[in-house]
């Protein structure tokens, strides 16, 4: 069997805040079409490591390569720009805005063509369709004139996942997306997260355990920093050192 290139390659990525090594020396190779799971205790660097990646941070040391290029240091907008979209662990949407308008501003800020007001009805309807296909595509669509900050927690989260998705991504990072969901909602969000074209190449930080089980090729275990674990589901939870770190207690 051949390996497809990685989509995303990571080496040796270190960052350091004062002191403390947040990441220290993590490297990752993910496959175009997989979906990665990172796990690990709270403070184990795993939002660090999406700073990193999409160039809110800086690293101390490392290389960042996506799609065959170097993209270390480059400025959120240019990242963005390459085809990398995120959703943070805190909410990010216009609450006075509908959701219709949320996505529709995404959709029209890709960053491969800025958004003009005075363009040709095409480069508006552009962003319209694209946010109808979006809110679709994470069940909203009978919801699009309702004001993102009127749906409920649940379908705030979907839409930020929306919001993320409406640039077309190639690689998709969320940070957390079920956090705090009720267990209906959270079977949703993963209903939802799995019926996602294979072409969005995933990348999700998750607690919930059922979560990870049921979306992720492979798992990805981080503790202080470091790479302490990685394998499919069932390899990760067999291993002790994983289990006495994380799935043990906070698990
Ligand atoms: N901007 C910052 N300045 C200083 N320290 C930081 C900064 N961002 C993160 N840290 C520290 O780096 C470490 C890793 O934090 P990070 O947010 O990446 O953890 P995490 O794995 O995402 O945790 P959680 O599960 O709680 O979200 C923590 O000790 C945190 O306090
Ligand atoms: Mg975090």
């Amino acid at each position: 069997m051949t390996l497809a290139s990685p989509v995303l390659l990571i080496e040796g990525l270190t960052r350091y805040f004062g002191a403390l090594s947040a990441l220290n020396g993590v490297s990752l190779m993910i496959a175009p079409r997989e979906r990665r799971a990172i796990i690990g205790p709270n403070g184990a660097g795993k939002t660090t490591l999406f700073n990193l990646i999409t160039g809110h941070l800086a690293p101390s040391t490392g290389r960042i390569r996506f799609d065959g290029a170097p993209i270390t240091g480059l400025p959120p907008h240019a990242v963005a720009r390459r085809g990398i979209s995120r959703s943070f662990q805190r909410t990010n949407l216009f609450p006075k805005l509908s959701m219709l308008e949320n996505l529709r501003l995404a959709a029209a800020a890709d960053g491969r063509g800025s958004y003009d007001l005075f363009g040709s009805i095409e480069r508006y309807r552009a962003p319209l369709d694209r946010a109808r296909a979006v809110a679709e595509s994470v069940g909203l669509l009978g919801r699009l004139e309702e004001v993102a900050g009127r749906l409920s927690y649940g379908e705030q989260r979907q839409l930020e996942v929306g919001v993320a998705l409406a640039t077309s991504p190639k690689l998709l990072l969320l940070d957390e997306p079920t956090a705090g969901m009720s267990p209906e909602e959270t079977q949703r969000m993963t209903r939802m997260l799995e019926g996602l074209p294979r072409e969005v190449t995933l990348l999700i930080i998750e607690h919930d355990m059922d979560v990870v089980s049921s979306l992720a090729d492979r798992v990805t275990v981080l503790h202080y920093g470091e790479v302490l674990a990685e394998g499919t589901f069932d390899e990760v939870k067999a291993d002790p050192r994983v289990y006495e770190v994380y799935l043990g207690g906070a698990g």
